[in-house]
C-alpha cells in the first residue's frame, strides 16, 4: 500500500476527538502530523524522532502549515520517559516498526504501554511479512 492510502486509513482508524493528545513516534518530516493537524485542528500533537535533521525539516514543514506540534528527540524505547506528564492518550506510528531490530520493537512497545493511561490507544501502520505474504496495513490496540 502506498503512503497516502495507508496514512488515510490510519487517520480514519485513529478517529481524533477534541480531547485527544496524540503522539506520533518516528514522525519523520512530519507528514502524518501535518495531515492530522489539518484535519483535527483542536488536537494537541507531539512528534518524536531520533534524527535531528529530520526533526528540523518537520519543524519547518509544520510551522509553514501553521500546525502547532511539540517535537521531541528520541527513540521508541524512550517514549515512556519522553511522554511522562504530557497526558497523551493516543500514540500512532507509521512505517517505523519494520525497520527497527526486534529488541527495539519490544522495548518500544513496553515504553509505549507505560506512556498510555488505561483506555489509551496505540495505532500502528506498517509493512510486515506473514509467511510468504507481504502485508501492509493498520493495527490498533487499547491499553
Ligand atoms: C520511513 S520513516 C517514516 C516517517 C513517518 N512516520 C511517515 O510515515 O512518513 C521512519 C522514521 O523512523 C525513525 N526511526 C528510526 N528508528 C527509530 C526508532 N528506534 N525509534 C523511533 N523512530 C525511529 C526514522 O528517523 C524515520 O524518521
Amino acid at each position: 500500500m502506498a503512503w497516502r492510502p495507508l496514512t488515510s486509513a490510519l487517520l480514519r482508524q485513529l478517529g481524533p476527538r477534541p480531547s485527544d493528545i496524540i503522539a506520533d513516534i518516528g514522525c519523520g518530516t512530519g507528514s502524518f502530523l501535518a495531515l492530522l493537524g489539518g484535519t483535527a485542528k483542536w488536537a494537541r500533537l507531539i512528534g518524536v524522532d531520533p534524527d535531528d535533521r529530520i526533526l528540523h525539516r518537520a519543524r519547518l514543514k509544520l510551522e509553514a502549515a501553521g500546525i502547532v506540534v511539540t517535537l521531541k528527540h528520541g527513540y521508541l524505547r524512550d517514549v515512556g520517559a519522553l511522554l511522562a506528564g504530557t497526558g497523551v492518550n493516543k500514540i500512532v506510528s507509521s512505517l517505523v516498526f519494520h525497520q527497527v531490530p526486534l529488541a527495539e520493537k519490544g522495548a518500544g512497545l513496553s515504553s509505549i504501554y507505560s506512556a498510555l493511561p488505561p483506555g489509551g490507544e496505540l495505532h500502528v501502520a506498517d509493512n510486515g511479512h506473514s509467511g510468504r505474504n507481504k502485508n501492509t496495513g493498520t493495527h490498533h490496540r487499547c491499553h
